[in-house]
């Protein structure tokens, strides 16, 4: 049977967030006490999907490279790949291909962060479904600013729009896909918009056409946070920093999410911990190998 792969995207130049990101990547800027991508990977982690490509540009290979190497000590399995130019996210699949090869396959846009209780549910629900595409929406004030999904009797999905003027609705498509092998096929007949890029919301269209687009809502209690601007960006940094304080956990732990999962052994923390000498995250991670 097919397994299901992770693509990270993590490409793009971010430019609402210049000067910031001229010299660095987004996706590795903090939220808090970690980087941005830890959250993104962290959703794949608990999906129980562990070989993960991350797409970045060129000149940010390194710094990822160096931040996460091949995934080991984090009981996951991570190879990068490069996007020359930011052609859409769609373009994922395309520069993916010899990653996914056979299987299904899950994207998570890597300035994405999810956070609530019933997440993994969600994702496995999500898992499941071996024939078509899963997306996940979160209702927004500002619909117009995202792809916005029409549904009927709660589950069927009517009309998915990449930022409509008049939005149909106030649901929007979070950066998480979950599809079927036939992505790689759909996304090799995809045109670019007018905007120039493969949209992944075309992608979307074209299971939908065959009804075969589902949604899981992220309802009450969930929290979907956007990174776009220094104003959202903030935004995240200061619920992040409320959320774990006040539950006095962490979120997006990545070597915690694999211990529990039994991927790695306290030693492999111990290993992680000789590069992470000091800060708030290595205080967490002591604590969780003396338990
Ligand atoms: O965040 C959810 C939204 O993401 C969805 O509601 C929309 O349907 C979807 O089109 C997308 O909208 P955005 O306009 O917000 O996407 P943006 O261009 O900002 O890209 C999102 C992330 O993907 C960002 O971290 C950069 C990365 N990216 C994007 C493009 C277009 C790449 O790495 N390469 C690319 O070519």
């Amino acid at each position: 049977m097919s397994q299901y792969k992770g693509i990270v995207l993590a490409a793009g130049s971010a430019t609402r967030l210049f000067p910031t990101t001229l010299a660095v990547n987004k996706q590795l800027l903090p939220i808090y006490d970690k980087p941005m991508i830890f959250f993104s990977l962290s959703v794949l982690m608990l999906a129980d999907i562990r070989k993960i490509l991350i797409i970045v540009r060129e000149k940010d290979k390194k710094n990822f490279f160096e931040l996460l190497g091949n995934g080991k000590d984090l009981g996951v399995d991570i190879s990068y790949a490069i996007q020359k130019k930011p052609k859409g996210i769609a373009d994922a699949f395309k520069i993916g291909k010899n990653f996914i090869k056979k299987d299904n396959v899950a994207l998570v846009l890597g300035d994405n962060i999810f956070y609530g209780k019933n997440l993994s549910n969600l994702l496995f629900n999500a898992k499941k479904r071996r024939i078509g595409a899963t997306i996940f929406s979160f209702s927004v004030k500002d619909p117009e600013r995202f792809g916005v999904i029409e549904i009927k009797n709660k589950n069927k999905v009517l009309s998915i729009v990449e930022k409509p003027k008049k939005p149909k609705s106030n649901l929007a498509a979070t950066g998480l896909y979950f599809y079927d092998n036939r992505v790689v096929d759909i996304v090799k007949r995809l045109k670019p918009s007018k905007r120039g890029e493969l949209e992944i919301t075309d992608v979307n269209t074209t299971y939908l056409k065959n009804e075969e687009l589902f949604v899981e809502h992220l309802g009450k209690g969930f929290s979907w946070l956007d990174t776009g601007t220094s104003e959202t960006l903030l935004d995240a940094n200061n619920f992040i920093s409320t959320t774990q304080k006040n539950n006095k956990k962490q979120i997006a732990c990545l070597e915690e999410i694999a211990l529990k999962k039994k991927w790695i052994k306290k030693r492999n923390i111990e290993n992680r911990l000789k590069k992470l000498t000091k800060g708030s995250y290595s205080d967490y991670l002591r604590k969780l190998i003396k338990k």
